[in-house]
């Protein structure tokens, strides 16, 4: 069976390994791409049966299916620990943790309901209950955007104040393998 972190090569071909040398730089860019993940499904909420439909669907597709169960555990299991030992109470991170793990596993059943209508979409059948996914792909867009405002505006911002340069290269490491990349020969 294919590992995620093979899979995940397979899909960004060869990876470069210095992307992985800015870590907190790669999650902002890794949000941006979120936030066209969200216009591209509000413009399939406003006409799933438009001619580029299927385009729409088949870029969200991917990056739901490879890229963004990466960045979660980008988050939770490698900056979010980091940021728990980091931080300072007044930094108040553990609540906000909480909430954005929260926020991770719920939007997780969302968008995981999502793929089986895209696929239809991407096979140019169109979702079979094209008033629900309409909805249902704007609540994600909705809430991913509040997701995405609290990371960039408070704990990305957090991370380039309290990770060590230590901290940076090991988050750095981690998130590379997890894509199946090694800067060791
Ligand atoms: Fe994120
Ligand atoms: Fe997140």
């Amino acid at each position: 069976m294919r590992t995620a972190s093979a899979t995940a090569q397979a899909q960004h071909g060869a990876i470069d390994i210095n992307r992985f040398r800015h870590p907190i730089e790669f999650l902002f860019e890794e949000h941006d791409r979120q936030r066209v993940i969200c216009a591209a499904f509000e413009l399939l909420a406003h006409d799933c049966a438009a001619d580029r439909a299927p385009e729409i669907a088949a870029l969200i597709l991917g990056y739901l299916e490879h890229e963004m169960p990466l960045h979660i555990a980008d988050e939770e299991e490698d900056l979010f620990p980091l940021l728990t030992r980091r931080c300072t109470p007044e930094d108040e991170f553990e609540e906000l943790v909480a909430l954005l793990s929260c926020e991770h596993e719920t939007d997780e059943k969302h968008y995981l309901a999502l793929l089986a209508p895209l696929r239809a979409i991407v096979n140019g059948l169109g979702p079979p209950d094209p008033v629900q996914f309409a909805a249902d792909a704007r609540a994600f867009a909705v809430r991913q955007r509040r997701h995405l405002g609290w990371e960039n505006g408070t704990v990305l911002p957090l991370a380039r104040r309290r990770l060590t340069a230590a901290d940076r290269a090991e988050l750095g490491r981690k998130m590379a393998e997890r894509r199946g990349i090694s800067d060791r020969p």
